[in-house]
């Protein structure tokens, strides 16, 4: 590790810390430590994951780093001051309430700042650097790495408001993506403590598109995959803090669909199934994904759906299945 990212990461420690007590026990701090409140994140949830607050001042950070002897074009490069045109150096996140980012080591190696409103952007996230990679990290891995093994099974989360809010419900095997779906590396990292993954993102459009992409993609470094879908319109967090972590539990999480049966419901609004054109269409899509499951019985069953709902034999089912499977092979 160069001087300069232990230089980095020294100054993300003095960081998390000072922003976390700013938060608790600063004045200008107060109207932050109420919005976390108000949004129903409690002191024990605030503490572990470290949850501070950036003064709302153009130097503050400037000078406490400073004091602290860090060379100021260094923190430029953390991404943790900003330097202006004239060579001045100013605070990065002022006035936002700060998720310290760690890494699987549990050190922190960037930040996330929320605006306490409908301020945008919402979120000011650390520029990549030596030590951060936003397609890399896992929010939370670090915490939830054991729960992750113990359980076999590990949920997704888009934010980190789900994966804290999602603690608070019990679920302690959560990791967040940060916004995006899901990387390859990430997913095959995961497949080293579990064999069983929920993906559970947001109610909106964007979410449910980036559950196709991840449910693809972890399904393909060989996890089980299942989908949990929220209401239209809501996130993981919302849904919790508006219905409680039972209902969260029971009606979100266990009520996951297989990565097949989520992918049906996906294609059935591409297809119009009173149409025979695309009837026929939405059967070849659904055996396409069939063609991918590993287990004889799990195909076997969604063969017995189809023929159900389609009226089409088992057999011949089962001979166009043979056949994508050979195709695909
Ligand atoms: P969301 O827009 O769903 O935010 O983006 P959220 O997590 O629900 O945040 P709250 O509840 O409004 O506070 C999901 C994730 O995408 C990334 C963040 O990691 C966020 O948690 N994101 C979103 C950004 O990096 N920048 C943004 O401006 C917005
Ligand atoms: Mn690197
Ligand atoms: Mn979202
Ligand atoms: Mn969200
Ligand atoms: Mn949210």
């Amino acid at each position: 590790r160069s001087p300069e990212s232990q230089q980095i990461l020294e100054a993300h420690e003095w960081l998390t810390k000072l922003y976390h007590h700013l938060l608790k026990n600063s004045k200008d701090g107060k109207d932050a430590y109420q919005y976390l409140l108000d949004r129903g994140f409690t002191d024990e949830l605030i503490n572990r994951y470290q949850i501070g607050f950036s003064p709302r001042s153009r130097d503050f950070v400037v000078t406490f780093l400073e004091k602290k002897g860090f060379h100021p074009q260094t923190m430029v490069k953390a991404g943790l001051l900003n330097a202006d045109n004239d060579g001045n150096y100013h605070d990065r996140f002022n006035g936002r309430v700060i998720f310290p980012l760690r890494n699987h080591l549990g050190k922190t190696v960037a930040f996330a700042g929320r605006s306490l409103g409908d301020q945008q952007p919402k979120y000011i996230n650390s520029p990549e650097t030596e030590l951060f990679h936003k397609g890399k990290l896992l929010y939370n891995f670090d915490l939830a790495r054991s729960a992750i093994r113990k359980q076999n099974s590990v949920v997704l989360f888009e934010g980190f408001a789900d994966v804290i809010s999602a603690y608070q419900s019990g679920v302690h095997n959560a990791v967040g993506t940060m916004g995006t779906s899901i990387s390859t590396t990430q997913a095959k990292l995961l497949k080293r403590y579990a064999d069983k993954a929920i993906i559970c993102y947001d109610g909106d459009q964007a979410g449910i598109n980036a559950a196709v992409k991840a449910a693809k993609l972890v399904r393909d470094v060989g996890l089980q995959t299942y989908v949990a879908r929220l209401p239209e319109g809501q996130d993981p967090d919302d849904f919790i803090q508006e219905n409680g972590a039972d209902r969260f539990k029971r009606e979100i999480i266990d009520a996951s669909e297989t990565y097949t049966s989520f992918m049906m419901s996906i294609l059935r609004r591409d297809y119009n199934l009173n149409l025979e054109g695309d009837r026929i269409a939405y059967i070849e899509e659904v055996l396409k994904e069939v063609a991918k499951i590993t287990g004889a019985i799990e195909k076997e069953y969604y063969l017995q759906e189809l023929s159900k709902e389609f009226n089409i034999s088992f057999n011949t089912l089962k001979e166009e299945l043979d056949q994508i499977s050979v195709q695909t092979q």
